[in-house]
C-alpha cells in the first residue's frame, strides 16, 4: 500500500439546523486501502459518505478527496471531480423501466462523448466482472436483491474511479449473498487498486475485506484501529457493539 492520501477528514463538523450530527471527523485515508465505518445506525455514516462524495458542504472543518478542497470547488470543477468517484447507493438506486444494462450505461451516457460501441463493451465488461455476464437484458423487478446490488456496484465502477464509496452494501441481503458481495469489495480494490470507502453495520463481512475499521460514535471516530487491534477493544461502546453481534465470543475469523 503506498502511503499516499487519498482522503483527508480534518475536524469535519456537519450540523442540520443547529444539531451536530458530525463533530469534529478526522481520518487519513490512504491510496489503495478499505477503511470501514461502523457504527449504531443515526450516528451519521451515509452523511460522512456524503461529505466525502461532496454531496454536502461540512458546517466547518475540512474535506480533502483526490488532493481537492472539494468546499472550493466550483459547480463545474465538482462534477468533474464527482466523476472520479463511484458511488453505490444503500437501496442500489437502478431505475426501474431500464434493463440492468440500461442502468449500468447511465454515467457513460451521461459524460456525453463516449461512442455507443464503446460504451457497449464496458458495461458488458463490468458487468462479467460483477458475475452478471447473463443477465444485462432483465429488469431490476425480475432479478434478486442481490443482483439488483451487484449491477449496482457495476454502474459505480464503470467509469473506472478512483475511489469507490458503499453505503451499506449488503442490507437487505441474506448472510451467503452479503459474503458474495465482500468478496467483490475485495477482489474489486485489490485488481483495481481503488480506494474503497465502507459504511456496514455488517461486522463480520467488515473483518474479511477492511484494513481499518473507524467506529463513529456522537460524531467522531471514538476508535480507527486494524480488525485485529479492534477485536481486543477495551472501549465499552466498542465492546458492547462487537458482543451484540456474535454468539459465545467467536468473531467470524
Ligand atoms: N439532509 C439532512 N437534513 C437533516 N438531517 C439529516 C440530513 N441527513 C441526515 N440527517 C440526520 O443526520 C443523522 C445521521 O444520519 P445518517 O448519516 O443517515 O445515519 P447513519 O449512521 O444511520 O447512516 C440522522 O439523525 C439524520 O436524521
Ligand atoms: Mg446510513
Amino acid at each position: 500500500m503506498s502511503s499516499e492520501s487519498v482522503i483527508l477528514l480534518d475536524n469535519a463538523v456537519m450540523a442540520f439546523g443547529g444539531r451536530r450530527v458530525l463533530n469534529g471527523l478526522t481520518a487519513d485515508i490512504r491510496k489503495g486501502e478499505i477503511f470501514v465505518i461502523i457504527g449504531p445506525s443515526g450516528t451519521g455514516k451515509s452523511v460522512t459518505l456524503k461529505l466525502i462524495s461532496g454531496l454536502l458542504e461540512p458546517t466547518a472543518g475540512r474535506v480533502t478527496v483526490l488532493g481537492e478542497d472539494v468546499n472550493a470547488l466550483s459547480d463545474a470543477a465538482l462534477s468533474a471531480h464527482r466523476r472520479r468517484i463511484g458511488y453505490l447507493f444503500q437501496s442500489g438506486a437502478l431505475l426501474g423501466w431500464k434493463t440492468l444494462a440500461e442502468n449500468v450505461a447511465l454515467p457513460l451516457l451521461e459524460h456525453g462523448r463516449i461512442p455507443p460501441g464503446e460504451i457497449d463493451r464496458r458495461v458488458a465488461a463490468v458487468l462479467e466482472e460483477v458475475g452478471l455476464g447473463a443477465s444485462g437484458e432483465l429488469y431490476p423487478a425480475e432479478v434478486s436483491g442481490g443482483m439488483i446490488k451487484r449491477a449496482g456496484f457495476a454502474r459505480a465502477i464503470v467509469e473506472d474511479p478512483e475511489l469507490l464509496l458503499f453505503d451499506e452494501p449488503t442490507s437487505g441481503l441474506d448472510p451467503v449473498m452479503s459474503r458474495v458481495i465482500d468478496r467483490l469489495i475485495a477482489s474489486i480494490s485489490r485488481a483495481r487498486g481503488v480506494t474503497c470507502v465502507v459504511v456496514t453495520h455488517d461486522l463480520a463481512g467488515a473483518l474479511q475485506y477492511a484494513d481499518r475499521i473507524a467506529f463513529l460514535k456522537e460524531g467522531r471516530f471514538l476508535e480507527t484501529a486494524s480488525p485485529e487491534a479492534l477485536l481486543k477493544t477495551r472501549t465499552p461502546d466498542i465492546r458492547a457493539f462487537l458482543d451484540a453481534q456474535f454468539v459465545g465470543g467467536t468473531y467470524g475469523r
